[in-house]
């Protein structure tokens, strides 16, 4: 039998079990696109989506948007002793454009602890957009620490390490189709 650690390219004993179909995905995705689209009727919309984790999840929400929509893409990243936890966040790659009096939506894969949400809405109220919300795909609504939400949230998920549909371990399982949570050996 074909089981998911004989799958994994690696061999190390990783394995990953069902959380989020395709489908279930997909059909989420378009209710949430039809929302943003009734929230804001007219507007030209910036999505912001945070690399790398969040390009699957824009590509398809953007394909459900109806009118004027633009992509743009901004790179952070957690520093630290302790990188989950100390909040303390770098600018790796910022927007190419201008999004003062803009409509935007920042797209982001996951929601956990809130310290990144924090620190990028912070960073880009200071310019001034005319309107700015939140689309999460998922939302791991027990592990925060610090009061931010998402506009727009796909799945609230149980406090268990998911992988596929853009999030990554160690930067591998990106592409897998569907949501998957991850089994580590014993050790890690
Ligand atoms: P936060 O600052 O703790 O909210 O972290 C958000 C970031 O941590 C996400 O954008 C992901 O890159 C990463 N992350 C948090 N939970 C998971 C997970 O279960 N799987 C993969 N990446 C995760
Ligand atoms: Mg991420």
């Amino acid at each position: 039998m074909r089981t998911s650690k004989r799958k994994n390219p690696a061999g190390s004993g990783e394995s990953v079990r069902p959380l989020i179909t395709r489908a279930a995905i997909q059909k989420r995705i378009k209710a949430m696109s039809r929302q943003i689209r009734q929230d804001f009727p007219d507007e030209p919309l910036i999505l912001i989506g945070v690399l790398k984790g969040a390009v699957i999840f824009l590509s398809d929400l953007a394909r459900e948007i109806s009118g004027d929509v633009t992509f743009d893409f901004i790179a952070v990243s957690s520093y630290g002793k302790d990188s989950k936890s100390s909040g303390q966040v770098k600018l790796n790659k910022d927007l190419d454009s201008s999004i003062e009096g803009k409509t935007v939506i920042v797209v982001e894969d996951i929601l956990d602890t809130g310290l990144t949400l924090r620190y990028l809405l912070r960073v880009l109220q200071q310019r001034r957009p005319k309107h700015l919300r939140v689309a999460v795909l998922l939302d791991k609504v027990e592990r925060r620490l610090t009061e931010v939400s998402a506009d727009y949230v796909g799945f609230p998920i149980p406090n268990e390490f998911v992988v596929g549909y853009g999030l990554d371990y160690a930067e591998r399982y990106r592409n897998l189709p569907e949501v998957k949570i991850l089994s580590l050996p014993a050790g890690h």
